[in-house]
């Protein structure tokens, strides 16, 4: 390679990694906008709103407590994905984890949700567990 081609060389790269950085910045500025609320429906039981902020900002919960890494029997097509992308009603091969798994079992008294609450619970605090109707509710349609 000439000397002028490396140093064109070496600027494209430089211009790569530029870029890249600034591709990586810009996601995460979009990740930051969680919606503040997010009603789930699907369930006749009735809808479950779910106050995203109040758990985020307010108690200080971090994005991969609920939002997981991805995982090799489904790629995520991007950050913060919705659960039921994924995590459909009938779980088919080689998913596993229906919707109604992917939050609890089939009690309430396992699964994201319920265990934090749970522990929150045993400390003093008030949030739903095994009562169904405490978070999915009718007039959330
Ligand atoms: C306690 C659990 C929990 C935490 C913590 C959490 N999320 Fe979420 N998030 C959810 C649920 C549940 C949904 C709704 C998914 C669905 O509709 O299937 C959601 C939806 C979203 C969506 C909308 C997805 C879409 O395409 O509609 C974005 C964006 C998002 N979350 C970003 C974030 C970010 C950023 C953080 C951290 C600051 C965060 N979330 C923390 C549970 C959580
Ligand atoms: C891009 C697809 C995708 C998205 C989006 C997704 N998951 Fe998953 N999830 C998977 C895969 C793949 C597995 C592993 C296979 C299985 O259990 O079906 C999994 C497994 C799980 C499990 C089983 C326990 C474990 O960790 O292995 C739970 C619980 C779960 N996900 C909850 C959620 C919740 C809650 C959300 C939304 C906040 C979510 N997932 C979003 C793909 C996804
Ligand atoms: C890491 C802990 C944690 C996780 C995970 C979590 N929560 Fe909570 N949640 C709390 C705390 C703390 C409260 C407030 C209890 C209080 O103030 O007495 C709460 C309260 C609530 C309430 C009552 C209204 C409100 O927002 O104050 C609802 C509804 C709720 N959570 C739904 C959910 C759902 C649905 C999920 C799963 C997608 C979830 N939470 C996951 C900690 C958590
Ligand atoms: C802490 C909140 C919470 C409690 C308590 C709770 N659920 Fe859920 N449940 C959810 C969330 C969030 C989803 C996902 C959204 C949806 O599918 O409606 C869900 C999903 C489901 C689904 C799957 C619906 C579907 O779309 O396939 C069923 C069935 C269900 N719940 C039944 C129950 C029953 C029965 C109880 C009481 C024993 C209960 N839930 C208690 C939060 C809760």
């Amino acid at each position: 390679m000439s000397a002028q081609a490396v140093r064109r060389t070496l600027v494209f790269a430089f211009a790569l990694s530029f870029g890249a950085a600034f591709a990586v910045q810009q996601v995460q500025a979009q990740a930051a906008k969680e919606p503040k609320t997010v009603v789930l429906k699907g369930s006749p039981m009735g809808g479950v709103k779910f106050e995203h902020t109040l758990h985020t900002k307010d108690r200080n919960i971090k994005c991969d407590t609920c939002h997981h890494a991805s995982k090799p029997e489904k790629a995520k097509t991007s950050d913060y994905q919705k659960c039921t992308d994924c995590h459909t009603k009938v779980a088919t091969a080689p998913m596993k984890t229906k919707t109604q798994a992917a939050f609890h079992d089939p009690m309430a008294k396992k699964g994201v949700c319920v265990d934090c609450h749970l522990a929150e619970n045993a400390k003093g605090k008030k949030a739903p567990t095994s009562k169904c109707a405490d978070c999915h509710k009718k007039e959330h349609v």
